[in-house]
């Protein structure tokens, strides 16, 4: 049985009072260890985070982390042996910001996917076709692309100990969802490559949708059978909103 998630993607949102308001709301929030929870906070303030989450059951994770694991000479970038040593568990890595604002290439992502495992951080890979590539009947080619990039690189085992979160790039911040037919869809075709190759890690990887995931929308999209929890931007700036998103998944 795979554990749902709910990981909050804070962007780069917050100030120290700010973040100390939400971290006030997230203790609040009622336990379920049936989800897991996790936040994503910007590198500034993700110490902040993981003091005020102690004890909480919430994990905590980096938006970004640098592409050699260990830390050096590399300006303006944090290392994941760093993030590690802070506490975070996990890294966001493809996220479509990085990839189409940062311009952030296949080779770039695949060496932070390894070099956050090396570390320890597990990385949640993010996939999702732009409305254009969408419209042009090609979700499914983008995402496969997306997926093999990292397959490809280091074989299929390395899904064991890492997350997939399938965000339509026009659905990111939008307030448009995909509908739930047509995220588990896109979920239930990243299955079956993955099983293609290991079925077993395939049965196992946790597959989470992101893309405007509200508290009135979560149910019926974690209702899904391959849709296994939410990565959640603006709705997780709100830790009653973002609480009610964590409780629908683990319905
Ligand atoms: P959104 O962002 O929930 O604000 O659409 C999701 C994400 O970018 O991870």
């Amino acid at each position: 049985m795979r554990r749902p998630m709910v990981a909050g993607n804070w962007k780069m949102h917050g100030t120290r009072a700010g973040v100390a308001e939400l971290l006030e709301g997230l203790r609040k929030l009622p336990r379920s260890g049936e989800v897991e929870v996790a936040v994503f906070p910007s590198s500034l303030h993700i110490g902040q985070v993981i003091d005020g989450l102690q004890g909480s059951g919430i994990t905590v994770g980096a938006q970004n982390s640098a592409i050699q694991p260990e830390q050096g000479a590399l300006t303006g970038e944090v290392a994941p042996s760093q993030l590690a040593e802070l506490g975070c568990k996990l890294v966001l890595v493809g996220h479509s910001e990085r990839r189409q604002v940062m311009g952030e290439s296949e080779n770039v992502l695949q060496q932070k996917f390894a070099a956050a495992q090396a570390c320890g951080l597990k990385p949640v890979l993010c996939i999702g076709e732009t409305l254009e590539e969408r419209e042009a009947g090609k979700t499914l080619e983008v995402v496969e692309r997306q997926l093999s990039s990292i397959i490809d690189t280091f074989g299929v085992a390395v899904f064991a100990n890492a997350v997939i979160a399938y965000e339509p790039v026009w659905a990111i911040g939008t307030g448009l969802t995909a509908s739930p037919q047509q995220a588990q869809d896109v979920h239930a075709a990243i299955r079956a490559q993955l099983a293609k190759e290991d079925a077993e890690v395939a049965a196992r990887v946790q597959l989470l949708y992101g893309g405007s995931v509200k508290a009135s929308n979560a149910a019926e999209l974690f209702g899904m059978p391959d849709i296994d929890g939410g990565l959640v931007g603006g709705a997780s700036l709100n830790a009653d909103e973002f609480g009610a998103i964590c409780r629908a998944a683990g319905n």
